[in-house]
């Protein structure tokens, strides 16, 4: 059974830089991807828009052109939000959304995930004029949404989570200062965060990552598995469940595919461990699987295999304004397998591969 989709678009993914770039790159296009949103979590960090890189700062202009000589020049469509840091200004914003370079900024809590020490708090930006410069010129701010520098029980337990505190805490608060703001809430892992979603309008858009519609905490736990450790923490069940009503929800348009993929060539770190999934090669054969947990038929009932389409294809796309792809990728339902990644800087790890879990799916 073939299920021929539109490419797809990946609205959250890490591709690096160096020597494993160009192959983080091909493995996204081997997935049928379109165009990604590729994360400015580098280091140094992009957070200026144009010029040359330097060793505190690289720019969009220059980061993107590496994703593109890479091979990125296949995609549709590259977008590299800005790292918003203590340096961003409001005449960065309106010269680089009028130069067409800027589409979009990211918002780190500091310290809280990879390379996200250049953040700012949040309340530092309530009311700001960097957040008001991208409200006038439409450019989008990608939400990492987690409360910084909580500790113990507060950090994540059975009732609470960095995230919970954000959703019902902190993002209000940024709604009611910037009201006309499109913000994206990415890579949502609970309940709280699924909700606020649900309850905002057409300005509020949300990705969610094939593995937080797969998985729960106790998948990780049971046996420890390390690949499975990412940020923002996989969740419990009832979380799972309101990410999966949230994707599946036929005619739904505002929540859409952005992996997370986040590929390290080492997970045990001097620090612990490295947080992130990758997922590349591997992302639609997953989000099929997710879709079907949540009890999609996405053989026989064209409004479920309607619903996938829009989640993966069509409304990301047209929440950040392009169009969608032209194109077609096909999955079939027939079992596959990842394999690990060998690059140069060292073999990296596929999720399905790092839990020994074969897909339902495979690409064609
Ligand atoms: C990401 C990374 O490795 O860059 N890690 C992750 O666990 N998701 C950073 C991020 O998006 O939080
Ligand atoms: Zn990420």
């Amino acid at each position: 059974m073939n299920l021929t989709l539109p490419k797809w678009y990946d609205l959250h993914t890490h591709f690096r830089q160096g020597e494993n770039l160009s192959a983080y790159v091909s493995e996204h296009l081997k997935m049928g991807c379109a165009g990604a949103l590729a994360m400015p979590n580098t280091k140094p960090p992009v957070s200026r828009v144009s010029g040359e890189n330097d060793d505190t700062s690289w720019s969009i202009e220059s980061y993107r052109q590496e994703i593109l000589d890479a091979g990125g020049d296949a995609f549709d469509q590259l977008i590299v939000p800005l790292y918003l840091t203590k340096d961003t200004t409001p005449e960065m914003i309106h010269e680089g959304a009028e130069s067409g370079l800027l589409k979009a900024c990211k918002y780190y809590p500091p310290h809280g995930t990879t390379n996200s020490e250049h953040g700012v708090p949040l309340k530092d930006l309530l009311g700001s004029d960097v957040f008001k410069a991208m409200d006038d010129c439409g450019v989008v701010l990608c939400i990492h949404g987690e409360a910084h520098g909580l500790k113990g029980p507060d950090y994540f337990d059975a009732n609470r989570s960095a995230e919970k505190t954000f959703y019902e805490e902190s993002m209000p608060r940024l709604l009611e200062h910037h009201s006309g703001l499109k913000i994206v809430c990415e890579h949502i892992t609970t309940k709280a965060a699924a909700r606020f979603v649900s309850e905002g309008g057409p300005s509020l858009g949300a990705t969610v990552t094939p593995q937080h519609l797969l998985f729960t905490v106790s998948t990780m736990l049971q046996g420890f598995n390390p690949q499975l450790y990412c940020l923002p923490l996989i969740k419990f069940e009832e979380d799972r469940e309101a990410l999966r009503a949230a994707v599946t929800q036929h005619g739904q348009q505002r929540v859409f595919a952005g992996t997370d993929s986040a590929p390290h060539t080492l997970k045990a770190t001097d620090c612990g461990c490295a947080a992130g999934c990758f997922t590349g090669g591997c992302a639609p054969q997953l989000y099929a699987m997710g879709f079907e947990a949540a009890g999609s038929d996405l053989v026989n009932s064209q409004p479920d295999i309607d619903a996938f389409r829009n989640f993966l294809c069509l409304n990301g796309p047209a929440f950040y304004g392009f169009p969608p792809s032209e194109e077609t990728f096909d999955l079939v339902r027939t079992p596959s397998q990842s394999e690990l990644l060998e690059a140069g800087e060292g073999p990296i790890t596929p999720l399905p591969f790092g839990l020994k879990l074969t897909m339902d799916w495979s690409l064609k």
